[in-house]
């Protein structure tokens, strides 16, 4: 079940939902991130404009179903034709099929940009959250960790890219913005599929002991950040 081709592309986005049924990994992963962020969406989109940059198949876009407008924005058509039927019933989608350096969007309350770091210039998409927001515009930010060790090995052998260090995002919204939370969880490594029943015991255990400690060294899969514009 691949959901990309190889120049990285979107192309299957029904696939793209279900890659949780590729592996114990990605179904844990899954299952411990969703929710988490679909939380903190709906706390912080009620009665906002909210914009999600590169937004996939709209399922975090789902959470701000209290919002007062949302921009919806992918450069993939698959991704987005997904993404319309999620967003059905939301009257206040606007969904826009532009890459988020194009899409010249107003300003917004909350700016989403999850999973989008590591497939664009990570400066460029800070210069455009910097255009569209303003002063308590909140941005929620999710990219690789390259402390982790499953981000390690897709670095070195697929995506050179796919993992961006913690202090390089932190250091681009230093000056202008405050960081309001951080989380990382998801302790994950890779083994191979036939034997990661044996692992998640092991995952699990590993996130609970070492949670306290994430904030001095984030071992988890993702990092996850809430700026506010000063
Ligand atoms: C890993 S997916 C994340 C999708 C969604 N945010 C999620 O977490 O489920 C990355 C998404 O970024 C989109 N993308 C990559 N480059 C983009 C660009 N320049 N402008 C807009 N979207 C882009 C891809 O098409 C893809 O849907």
């Amino acid at each position: 079940m691949f959901y990309q081709n190889k120049n990285f592309e979107y192309t299957d986005a029904r696939a793209y939902d279900r890659r949780g049924e590729l592996s114990i990994l990605e179904n844990y992963v899954l299952k411990l991130w969703q929710p988490f962020l679909k939380n903190k969406i709906a706390g912080l989109s009620g009665g906002k404009v909210v914009a999600d940059l590169g937004c996939g198949t709209g399922e975090y876009a789902q959470g701000a179903k209290n919002a007062k407008k949302i921009y919806a924005v992918d450069i993939s058509a698959p991704m987005l034709k997904l993404c319309r039927e999620k967003l059905k019933d939301f009257p206040q989608a606007e969904i826009i099929q532009l890459s988020v350096f194009e899409a010249n969007l107003p300003q917004a309350d909350l700016i989403i940009t999850i999973g989008v770091w590591e497939y664009v210039n990570p400066k460029l998409l800070f210069k455009t959250i910097e255009k569209m927001s303003q002063k308590g515009s909140k941005i929620i930010v999710v990219f690789p960790n390259i402390y982790n060790d499953l981000n390690l090995v897709r670095s070195v052998f697929k995506m050179k890219r796919v993992a961006l260090r913690p202090g390089f995002i932190k250091k681009l919204f230093k000056a202008d913005f405050r960081l309001i939370e951080s989380a990382n969880f998801g302790m994950v490594s890779w083994v191979p599929k036939k034997l990661q029943f044996l692992a998640l015991p092991v995952w699990k255990f590993c996130d609970f002991i070492w949670r306290p400690f994430q904030k001095f060294l984030p071992l988890g899969i993702n990092i996850y950040y809430l700026f506010e514009r000063k």
